[in-house]
């Protein structure tokens, strides 16, 4: 006869026992188990155990791909290195290696938890009716003995080991996942390298910085030009000899209205106009000025009316040269490239999210969620007529964090 319909008081549902609170569940959820078969109905069958060893070897392996996935990813040599470098091939398997591993910890760890659900689970085929709205009591204290339930059903409370790997290629497997967050948390004070092109690692510097050392930097275009391939008798190659990627640039080069990328060229670097030697090989160090990763200025040339309404910032009445304003390209949002210049409107437009900044006043934002100015590169023109930087940068360039004071 079918319990359904009978309302059970507390003290009788807590004098059922967990199997008797489960057979009472699968009826109240109207399910019908149509099939239920124990795999091993024979305790000690040897299949058995060549199957749970067989679970057993792929949490083994899942557990070991994360500890080697979390050793790799705190021991190994992980910082970058540029070409020709030593330690360049350690730095360029860092990667292959963490997707290695972390690959075979969860396909080890799925491939064992689907063998243990088809070997050693009970088969069974149950259907249960749909129903509406929500659960009463009885029905939630069944459920959690259908929980329990499973649990015994499913054998793995009484394997152990098995139970441990699992428990512990889950729990590492977790680690995986989370340990690399940890990347995210840097000393930013902490410098990575003497300063060069590139700064010297903290978010304040950057190629501009090198100004403060002394080193004339010129405003530098980047010319696209790329090393030259040659087949010669020892075979063939690429030379950068006499290859200037960046080349200095005079006012006049720009209209008015006009917008320029420009990066930091230093004079010992410059192998253009006057002073170019075929001889010089320059290109590795123009290619490390494009890409350090706040170099980017854009140099605007307004238009001489617009100019005239032209707002200065507070202590940077004299970064501008006449009509030519430098602001860094990095938009202070999260750090896109502003590279969009509208001269009828004199806005600069970062097209990441929209945020417009005004030319004529500072670079300052005027729409979007970018909150703080672009940075304003001091700039003058030398004796020789190319345009200069006339020091660095006074804030921090691109997004905005803590050390930012404007
Ligand atoms: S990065 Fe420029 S608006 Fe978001």
């Amino acid at each position: 006869m079918s319990n359904v319909n009978k309302k059970y008081t507390d003290d009788e549902l807590k004098g059922m026992s967990n199997e008797e609170l489960a057979t009472l569940g699968t009826e109240l959820d109207d399910v019908t188990v149509a099939f239920r078969k124990e795999r091993f109905p024979i305790a000690g069958d040897p299949a058995e155990k060549r199957a749970a060893r067989g679970i057993n070897i792929w949490l083994v392996i899942s557990v070991i791909s994360a500890l080697a996935f979390l050793g790799i990813y705190i021991f190994w040599p992980w910082e970058f290195k540029v070409h020709g470098e030593e330690g360049l091939i350690w730095h360029n398997l860092y990667t292959p290696l963490l997707g290695l591993t972390a690959g075979i910890a969860i396909t080890a760890l799925g491939i064992a938890v689907v063998q243990f659900v088809k070997k050693l689970m009970p088969e069974e085929i149950s259907v249960q009716r749909r129903h509406d709205g929500p659960s009463d009591e009885v029905d939630r204290r069944t459920l959690t003995a259908l929980l329990n339930d499973s649990w015994k059903t499913s054998t793995l409370g009484r394997r152990k080991t098995m139970q441990g790997l699992l428990g512990g290629a889950a729990v590492l497997f977790g680690l995986v996942v989370v340990a690399p967050l940890g990347g995210m948390i840097k000393d930013p004070w902490r410098k990575r390298h003497d300063l060069n092109y590139m700064g010297d690692g903290t978010l304040w510097t950057s190629g501009w910085t090198l100004h403060e050392k002394g080193v004339k930097l010129y405003l530098a275009r980047d010319t696209g030009t790329i090393a030259e391939f040659h087949e010669g008798e020892s075979g063939s190659h690429y030379t950068t000899q006499g290859v200037s990627r960046l080349v200095r640039v005079r006012p006049e080069d720009l209209a008015a209205g006009g917008m320029e990328t420009v990066f930091p060229l230093a004079a010992s670097d410059v192998n253009d106009g006057d002073l170019y030697d075929p001889q010089k090989d320059v290109y590795e160090n123009h290619m490390h000025s494009i890409h350090g990763n706040r170099n980017a200025v854009m140099l605007i040339r307004l238009r001489h009316q617009d100019a005239q309404k032209a707002i200065e910032r507070e202590g940077q009445e004299d970064f501008h040269y006449g009509d030519y304003y430098a602001y860094s390209k990095i938009c202070t949002h999260i750090g896109c490239p502003t590279s969009l210049y509208e001269a009828q409107t004199n806005r600069i437009l970062c097209p990441c999210h929209q945020s417009q900044f005004d030319a004529l006043h500072y670079g300052k934002p005027v729409f979007g969620p970018a909150a703080r100015a672009l940075p304003q590169l001091p700039i003058t023109v030398d004796e020789e007529g190319y345009l200069v930087a006339q020091g660095n940068f006074i804030e921090p360039v691109g997004p905005a964090f803590w050390e930012r004071k404007s």
